[in-house]
């Protein structure tokens, strides 16, 4: 089981996620602590923010910092390719299918890039396994939700499914037994196949439950993006997900959330005040961070 500290920033589209992730990750590798900052933003603000052109590959920022931004489309293409290869694998007959020609579509079939961002997201967090803290810059609130909603989604349809192969399997060997004597079944791919991802789906699953991970909501002290986050907290506990607290950005010292605002009040809230100057490159972050002591 993976042990590591995983922080999530999510939130409305230029709350500051991406740069409140930024000073966050900079601010645990300045500390000491082995960080990664991962982008599953495809919009990829930290190339921005660092001015540097982060890919797959991750890049060395500073001692204890490494940064990726996973090429989406990429690992669309991978996700696509490999139900190809299942379904190739399961079903003879569909040996001549293929979804190659249909990528430009099928990128925008319904989950298909949520279930990419999980695939890049776990893969990453295995490779990476030695750091001790990983940040996670997520998109805008409604891709989010669907790429925290699918684990849990998918091994709810994996429960029916394994329960209606294991009937199937059970008539099959009932007929076997009766045509050909005792002789064993081979065993069922499918089953393998739905069991295998029943396994990665839970791990998943896992992973956003385990007391080391903390999702951050993002928010900007004003009404329409303190609603917003009011109403990401209430879809995030529909599917059974906490939220860990609220970060309060661009705060100047006279604004304050109004306390009629309940939704927040068993959150801890973390401020990070407004910058008039701008946050881009190592220099004026590292100057924020010296500014404002977080860590
Ligand atoms: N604390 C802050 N002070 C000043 N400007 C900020 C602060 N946080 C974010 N910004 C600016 O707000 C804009 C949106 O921030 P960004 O991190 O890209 O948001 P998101 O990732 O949520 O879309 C950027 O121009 C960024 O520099
Ligand atoms: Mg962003």
């Amino acid at each position: 089981m993976i042990n590591q500290n995983i922080q999530f920033f999510i939130g409305k589209g230029g709350v500051g996620k991406s740069t409140v992730s930024a000073l966050r990750a900079l601010g645990a590798a300045n500390s000491g602590t082995d960080t990664l900052l991962i982008s599953l933003d495809p919009a990829h603000n930290q190339k921005d923010i660092f001015e540097l052109n982060f890919s797959d590959k991750a890049i060395k920022v500073s001692e204890n910092l490494h940064i990726i931004e996973p090429d989406i489309d990429l690992w669309v293409k991978k996700y696509l390719k490999d139900a190809e290869e299942k379904l190739q694998g399961n079903y003879h007959y569909h040996q001549a299918f293929s979804l190659k020609n249909y990528f430009k579509v099928l990128k925008y079939a319904p989950a298909v890039e949520e279930y990419a961002m999980l695939m890049a997201f776990s893969h990453y967090l295995e490779q990476f396994k030695s750091k001790q803290q990983v940040i996670v810059d997520m998109p805008p609130t409604a891709l989010s939700l669907r790429f925290f909603a699918l684990p849990g989604l998918s091994l709810k349809w994996l429960e029916q499914l394994i329960q209606l192969r294991l009937a199937i399997q059970e008539k099959k060997e009932i007929i076997s037994k009766i045509k050909f004597g005792n002789k064993e079944l081979e065993t069922d791919k499918v089953l393998l196949q739905l069991n295998m991802l029943n396994k990665s789906y839970l791990d998943l699953y896992s992973i956003f439950n385990a007391p080391n991970s903390k999702i951050y909501v993002v928010a900007n002290p004003e009404n329409l993006s303190l609603n917003e986050a009011e109403r990401i907290i209430k879809k995030m506990q529909d599917i059974e997900l906490n939220i860990s607290g609220i970060i309060l950005n661009k705060t100047t010292n006279q604004m304050e959330i109004s306390s009629k605002r309940l939704t927040f009040s068993q959150l801890e809230i973390s401020r990070f005040k407004l910058s008039n100057s701008h946050l881009i490159g190592l220099e004026s972050l590292n100057a924020y961070l010296n500014q404002f002591n977080i860590d």
